[in-house]
């Protein structure tokens, strides 16, 4: 585990150390007002979320479930766990932390989470579901950090769950800078 986050932090870091140079070349090329929004337990969706960052110029907030997860709530061993529950229970929506977006500001949303159990965690199905009326006019980039996952399962899952979304194929990170500038510009 403690070997897994040190490779992820390596690759990260060099990952956005590439892209801080394409920044700016980033920002021309992509005539977007971004936000990132972002939930993570352990820190990697966040080092994620930086390197989209650095790549688009884009402002990250982080989402907050109000009840924050313990080691206990994300064992995923134990069928009893909250994050299992969550799992098992599709409806339920943990309560998050009010965000502060000027929707009228923003035209595409980068939304970013761990994989839990192959698809997006409860909270940002909260987030979805909470803020989806402004979010109907914006574009959706989902992506995600993960053991081995691929995006795809929570890719349909999305789109299965929120249809009246105009949310994009994911992508999982860390990934080299000219990957995501192509998969921005789709
Ligand atoms: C409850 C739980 C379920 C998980 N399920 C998966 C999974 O199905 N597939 C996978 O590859 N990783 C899974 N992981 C690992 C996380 O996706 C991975 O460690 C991720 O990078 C953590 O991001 P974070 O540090 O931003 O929280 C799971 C982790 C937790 C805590």
């Amino acid at each position: 585990m403690n070997a897994f986050k040190h490779i992820f932090a390596m690759t990260m870091a060099i990952a956005i150390s590439c892209g801080s140079t394409v920044q700016a070349q980033a920002k021309n090329n992509h005539n977007m007002n971004p936000v990132i929004v972002y939930f993570t337990h352990s820190g990697n969706t966040e080092l994620a979320a930086k390197q989209l960052a650095e790549i688009t110029g884009a402002k990250m907030i982080r989402l907050l479930p109000e009840q924050p997860y313990s080691a206990d709530d994300v064992d995923w061993t134990n069928r009893q766990s909250r994050c299992t529950q969550e799992h098992l229970d599709q409806s339920l929506r943990p309560a998050i932390k009010p965000i502060d977006i000027d929707f009228a500001k923003v035209d595409t949303l980068f939304v970013g989470f761990p994989i839990w159990w192959h698809e997006e965690p409860a909270v940002i199905r909260t987030f979805l579901d909470k803020y989806g009326e402004q979010l109907k006019d914006k574009i959706i980039f989902p992506f995600c950090t993960s053991y081995e996952s691929p995006m795809s399962e929570a890719d349909a899952a999305l789109k299965k769950g929120y249809p009246a979304l105009k949310i994009r194929k994911g992508l999982r990170l860390p990934a080299e800078s000219e990957e995501i500038k192509k998969w921005i510009k789709q």
